[in-house]
């Protein structure tokens, strides 16, 4: 079955709003716990595995030869070419608290390169969206990186994992970095830290520690907002995520080696 990108952006766009009209649902009949992954503060809720199978069985149910990877679930093998990647609440820490910052992000890779994206929070109404080399929108409107105003004036989104000795890592790097920016921010969601660079809320992003699914669609709607996104990979392995606009990356990347976000220990 061969499908355009823009085909499966509007598979991706019509499954997000479902999963996002069930999570808010599912908020408002109150949220537990109901197990934990990678550390104790990793949760998941019931909400997020309801939410990972209306996705997976929409997407699949329309396309039963893809792929599919979902932070919940088993990374499924397709034959098509096509696979999805999943997070069907990024920020799900911000969603067990009642605070808006969460959104469902739902990606479309053909091979290994991702083609279309959303990320869609539910609370605010706000839609990102691309296809690969069309551009971003947020709700139809297309959106753009802020101009690099320089690393003084840069206000940067960040965030810290669930592992301690990834937490402590990130601490130290952010503590460095904070004196030679305008300001941090952790707001919960990487990918609507990636959406809040694509459309100039942030200046600039980096975080070690997340997923695939956390960084699949925020990271095609932000280069297709005229964003550069480098994922490397930190001492022990993980995946390093940094984003900042295509004209402002080498000062910004340069930052984030010497503040040691990679705990090389160079700093
Ligand atoms: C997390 C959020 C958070 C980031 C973590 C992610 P989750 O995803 O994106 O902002 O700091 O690294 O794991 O667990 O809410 O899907």
């Amino acid at each position: 079955m061969s499908a355009s990108d823009r085909d499966l952006l509007d598979l991706a766009v019509e499954t997000a709003r479902d999963a996002a009209r069930l999570v808010v649902g599912m908020r408002e009949q109150g949220v537990d716990v109901s197990g934990t992954k990678s550390s104790p503060i990793d949760v998941v809720t019931e909400a997020d595995t309801a939410c990972e199978e209306l996705i997976r069985q929409r997407l699949l149910g329309a396309r039963p030869s893809d792929g599919f990877l979902g932070e919940e679930g088993d990374d499924v093998a397709g034959t098509s070419g096509i696979r999805w990647i999943v997070d069907p609440i990024d920020g799900t820490v911000n969603y067990l608290y009642g605070i808006p910052q969460y959104a469902v992000s739902i990606a479309a890779a053909r091979g290994d390169e991702v083609v279309a994206g959303v990320v869609l929070s539910p609370v605010s109404g706000l839609e990102y969206a691309a296809t690969l080399g069309a551009g971003a929108t947020c709700n139809g409107q297309p959106i753009e990186v802020r101009r690099p105003p320089g690393l003084e004036q840069s206000l940067v989104g960040t965030g810290f994992g669930y592992e301690t000795e990834v937490r402590e890592r990130g601490a130290q790097a952010v503590a460095r970095m904070l004196p030679r920016v305008r300001d941090i921010r952790r707001q919960g969601s990487c990918a609507l830290d990636l959406c809040a660079v694509a459309s100039g809320q942030l200046d600039a992003y980096v975080e070690e520690g997340p997923h695939i699914w956390d960084y699949a669609a925020g990271g095609l709607i932000a280069i297709e907002a005229g964003a550069a996104l480098e994922i490397w990979t930190s001492v022990v392995g993980h995946d390093l995520v940094v984003c900042a606009p295509a004209l402002g990356w080498s000062e910004f990347s340069d930052l984030v080696l010497a503040c040691d976000f990679l705990g090389v220990g160079s700093a």
